[in-house]
């Protein structure tokens, strides 16, 4: 059996790196709590973004296939390769989340200002 990372985000937080931080946060999940071997993504080749947020969640390209009549990339990473990767620490590549999101919303509490 094989396990799959998906996202959907609403278009108005597209590129925020939420997806990325959401995906990775499932991925370590899979592997530390789950103890999973393997985890994968399926991707449509032309969705770009979709395929960067794989990459950044530290997959490779491994195998094109069909999926309900869809080419169909399938990126995937190893428990091996996770490890590697937080031992070198994938911190460098950590999202841009934090600073947009600061300037998308309020300071905290903010929005019961003046109510
Ligand atoms: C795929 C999706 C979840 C990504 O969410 P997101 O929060 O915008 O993703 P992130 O911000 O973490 O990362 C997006 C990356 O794609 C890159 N990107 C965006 N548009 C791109 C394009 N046309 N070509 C190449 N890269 C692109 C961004 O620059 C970013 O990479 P970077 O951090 O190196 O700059 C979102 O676009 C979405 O919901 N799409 C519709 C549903 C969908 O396609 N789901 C996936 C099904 S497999």
């Amino acid at each position: 059996m094989e396990i799959e990372i998906g996202y959907r985000l609403q278009r108005d937080f597209w590129n925020g790196g939420l997806a990325t931080e959401a995906a990775r946060a499932v991925r370590d999940h899979g592997f530390r709590n789950l103890k999973l071997e393997y985890v994968i993504s399926l991707i449509h080749p032309e969705n770009y973004p979709s395929r960067r947020v794989a990459e950044k969640n530290g997959m490779t390209l491994e195998r094109e296939t069909t999926f309900r009549g869809f080419p169909t990339f399938v990126f995937a990473i190893t428990r091996t390769q996770w490890m590697k990767l937080r031992g070198e620490g994938d911190e460098r590549l950590i999202s841009k989340a934090v600073p947009q999101l600061r300037d998308r919303f309020p300071k905290p509490g903010a929005c019961f200002e003046g109510s």
